[in-house]
């Protein structure tokens, strides 16, 4: 059956790094798997005062998320942690109290950087967010990426040096996915 994987995306960057590697790793997985995009630039900032009259975006990024079989963050790292972007986005889809859309939604946690280790300090601090939310995440393999020429072919899929590696990495993820299920 038809498994639906909501993708947050850390990045609003026309050029992103990140947005393509989502897309390249989409290509990865089996053909069950539905792969969709979540916009995150129209939400506003989080403010608690609007918890019971949320807006139309925020109304729509929770009832994505609640659709989803599973979830996949692909984030760059802004100073050692996760960007705005996608705490803001986490914070709304978490609130009102008792509402959120995460519990037991299957995660993995990947990103790209130009820096040698990757985002990987990013990937820390989300992990422990998602582990506040019960969302279980994909803890092997680690998958720190680092933006250099041929991470993508002219197709935009993931070049050769690091297509065996990724692979690996979402067939374990799918696995995750599955496991996981409902
Ligand atoms: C960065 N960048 C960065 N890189 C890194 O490896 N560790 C870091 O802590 C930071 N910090 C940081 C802060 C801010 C505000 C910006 C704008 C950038 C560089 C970052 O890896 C690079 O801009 C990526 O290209 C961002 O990912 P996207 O937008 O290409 O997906």
């Amino acid at each position: 059956s038809t498994r639906k994987i909501a993708v947050l995306v850390g990045s609003l960057r026309r050029e992103s790094f990140n947005r393509r590697l989502a897309l390249a790793l989409a290509r990865l997985a089996p053909e069950q798997l539905e792969f969709d995009l979540l916009e995150l630039g129209d939400l506003p900032l989080y403010n608690q005062d609007d918890d019971a009259d949320q807006a139309a975006s925020v109304k729509r990024l929770k009832a994505q998320i609640a659709a989803a079989d599973g979830l996949l963050f692909v984030t760059p790292e802004y100073n050692r942690s996760i960007p705005g972007v996608l705490k803001n986005a986490i914070d709304h889809a978490s609130r009102p109290y008792g509402k959120s859309a995460f519990p037991g939604k299957p995660a993995g946690v990947i990103g790209v950087s130009i820096g040698a280790i990757g985002t990987a300090l990013a990937q820390q601090h989300l992990r422990n967010v998602l582990a506040y939310l019960d969302v279980p995440t994909l803890g092997q393999p680690e998958a720190f990426v680092q933006a250099k020429d041929g991470l993508f072919d002219d197709d935009g899929n993931i070049g050769a040096d690091s297509r065996k590696f990724l692979q690996g990495w979402m067939d374990a993820y799918v696995k995750w996915v599955n496991l996981h299920a409902r």
